[in-house]
């Protein structure tokens, strides 16, 4: 028979959580929560040098402390199976793959494992511990001019170019050189991680807490060289995840401890040990150099970052990247350079390359407008590519323009005086500024399985992660239009790597691969339900896959785009920054749930106070570690911080995309510490290229 396609009417509806209940009531427990039989509990031992070797591990008094059951070292661990490249695409990193030698690569590397019957057992234990090593001299400082920088290999080009770059710039009216520095920023979401690992009948079932339970359960298959059917991972709830909430060393660890042991083992990361275990955002030293002619026309763009990494994993944080969609000119030049220092390994981090790369390149194009006397928002649209200006390909749709349009007007724009240093309320001086934002509108091959119960009703089973941002309920509306029926006759299970491979929670590409899944399943269970039929006992069971349909898309560039403002004040005489009001206009596709799209936007900006006005693990080079790794001593926006913030969106939609969605994951973040710190310059007349913008840098 044939369906007709269904009408969206819960798509773009806002609706509470469907677990918001049990989230408020304590109802929905996290992986740390839900209890075991005979648990025993593991606490991490984190190197107290930053390079060298283990001399020795006493752990003899330390055995014969009350409760402890066993320490795992390098001495007695069972060697991983590392050699391989994961789901992703990349090697796990070796600070996740326990114990497999007497290397310390960096300050709070993990040498020893200390399990006891409770986690207050294990954690004195731990902290009882002598190790002995021989130290050696470390580096951890990443400097503009660092002799070991180079290029990377692998995964996106380091370098792209094209035109005469000097040429260009020789024969440009205005020139913009400057060098932009962003710091170390420390991934700290609020539910740590947390994994408890158990064999139950000859099946390793591990409760984490993760953005994507296929993907941990393929990496623990692999490194135990085991069979992946006989591995569960099991992630239900999870309370931030940001691209930190992978394969880390406390899943390993617990596994590692639950096979010794044979009875089950939890190991949670203290906030303090996520400072060396989570991974990070690369510190950047970033110059940009743009030429134009006096119309703010572009004729030369160069971007080039210095980022580093640890010495025993390469991850590069693409921050030149964003110029190879954001603008055009006819000399175009960005290429990332590495330094391997001995450091602990960044990772993804909300908006990898994005957020630190739109920083340098939104501050310069208002140094250019400043410059050439342009208005900002003029300024870039005056600059709009007509293609991808690397690429060359179109853009599915690029709706930044219409962005600026509405943020403009809803701001108050038009008012603005561009002169700076002119609006004074008492000690403050105010001003208001923007910055443009973009971020990839992917989707990765998914599988999703619906089963139509007899009584009506729908369960949906994908292997999804909600790390907070609504996704399971985004899903549940999804379904219901794709199966033409109601929410409340959707049950969406999510979290369990038994549902099969499914895209993880990351790169904005979450919600968008898995209601691809959803969808076409859901037209295959609609065309194998006949009406007046009833449904056997047991359901119909139907199964999606996207790889193909993924396979066959064009080739496109494909991206959300949206337009921050600010409207900061300056204290003249502390040199403390208050946050007025914040807008984000965006375009990123079809909205799913009003409510819980705005809350991950506001959360991105929210994010991006804390990036302009606090963010910075300040590394002590002499010891190599850092100066007080927690949240005392590393500074996040609270709520005094963070004023009346608003964001919204503009038409848009994903003409390839079975729902039109984009993806709202990471944008929200992208050009909100630039269109800040625009906005200090504009308060203050005063240029500030580094971040954060600490009082003792503002006076
Ligand atoms: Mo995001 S940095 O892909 O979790």
């Amino acid at each position: 028979m044939t369906t007709t396609p269904p009408a969206h009417r819960s798509v773009g509806t806002a609706r509470t959580r469907v677990e918001g209940r049990d989230k408020v009531t304590g109802a929905a427990r996290y992986a740390a929560e839900i209890p075991f039989t005979g648990l025993a509990h593991g606490w991490l031992v984190l190197s107290t040098i930053t390079r060298g070797r283990i001399r020795e591990i006493h752990t003899a008094p330390v055995l014969d402390m009350p409760g402890v059951l066993t320490v795992l070292h390098h001495g007695n661990a069972p060697r991983l199976h590392t050699d391989y490249v994961g789901l992703l695409g990349v090697p796990p990193d070796p600070a996740a793959c326990v114990f497999q030698h007497d290397r310390v690569p960096f300050a709070g590397w993990p040498v020893a494992l200390v399990v006891a019957g409770t986690p207050e057992q294990a954690r004195e234990a731990a902290e009882a511990l002598t190790v002995t090593y021989e130290e050696e001299p470390h580096d951890t400082a990443l400097t503009a001019d660092h002799p070991d920088a180079y290029v990377p290999e692998g995964g996106m080009p380091a370098e792209t170019s094209k035109g005469d770059l000097e040429a260009e710039l020789a024969a440009s009216a205005v020139v913009v050189d400057e060098e932009y520095t962003t710091p170390e920023e420390q991934h700290s979401m609020m539910e740590p991680h947390a994994a408890t690992a158990r064999w139950d009948d000859g099946r390793l079932e591990v409760v984490d807490s993760n953005q994507g339970a296929g993907w941990v359960q393929g990496e623990l298959a692999t490194l135990f060289s085991l069979d992946p059917a006989a591995v569960r991972v099991r992630s239900e709830h999870i309370g931030g995840g940001f691209g930190s909430k992978g394969l880390r060393a406390h899943q390993v660890g617990a596994v590692m401890a639950a096979t010794a042991l044979d009875r089950p083992v939890r190991v949670v990361l203290s906030r303090r040990q996520l400072f060396s275990l989570a991974g990070y955002r690369s510190p950047t030293i970033q110059r940009v150099r743009l030429g134009a002619g006096a119309d703010g026309r572009l004729r030369a763009l160069e971007h080039r970052s210095l980022n580093q990494t640890s010495q025993v994993y390469e991850f590069l944080e693409p921050s030149a990247g964003v110029a190879r969609v954001m603008y055009d000119a006819p000399a175009h030049r960005t290429a990332h350079r590495l330094v391997r220092l001995d450091v602990p390994s960044p990772t993804w981090m909300r908006a990898p390359g994005e957020a630190s790369g739109s920083f340098a390149i939104e501050v310069a194009l208002d140094e250019l407008a400043e410059r050439t006397g342009t208005d900002p928002i003029e300024l870039r649209l005056r600059n709009e590519p007509d293609a991808g200006p690397v690429s060359g390909l179109p853009f599915s749709s690029r709706n930044l323009a219409a962005c600026f349009r509405e943020g403009a007007r809803r701001f108050g724009w038009q008012d603005r005086d561009p002169r700076p240093g002119l609006r004074r309320e008492g000690r403050w001086l105010l001003g208001t500024g923007t910055a443009a934002a973009s971020f990839g509108a992917g989707a990765a091959p998914s599988t999703a399985q619906i089963t139509a119960e007899p009584d009506g009703s729908f369960t949906v089973r994908i292997a999804a992660a909600d790390i907070g941002t609504g996704a399971r309920t985004a899903l549940t509306l999804i379904a219901a239009d794709a199966l033409d029926t109601t929410p409340e006759h959707v049950r969406v299970r999510i979290g369990d790597s038994d549902f099969g491979p499914a895209m993880i929670a990351g790169g904005s590409m979450g919600t968008r691969s898995w209601a691809w899944a959803i969808t076409a399943a859901a037209q295959d269970l609609r065309e194998r339900l006949i009406p007046g039929t009833a449904v056997p006992p047991d359901g119909i069971t139907v199964r999606s896959d996207t790889t193909a349909a993924l396979g066959a898309l064009s080739r496109k560039e494909r991206h959300s785009f949206g337009a921050q403002f600010a409207e900061v004040a300056v204290d003249t005489a502390t040199g403390e920054i208050r946050v007025r009001r914040m807008l984000g206009i965006f375009a990123a596709g079809r909205i799913v749930n009003p409510l819980t799209a705005r809350g991950q936007l506001l959360g991105g900006m929210t994010w991006g106070i804390s990036m302009a006005l606090h963010e910075e693990a300040v590394r002590d080079h002499h010891t190599g570690a850092h100066y007080a790794p927690d949240l005392a001593g590393y500074h996040v926006a609270t709520h005094a911080d963070v004023p009346h913030l608003e964001a919204d969106w503009v038409d848009d939609h994903d003409p390839d995309d079975p729902v039109g969605i984009k993806g709202i994951g990471e944008i929200g973040i992208v050009g909100a510490a630039a269109a800040l710190t625009n906005a200090v310059w504009h308060a203050t007349g005063t240029r500030h290229r580094h971040l954060p913008l600490r009082p003792d840098r503002i006076l």
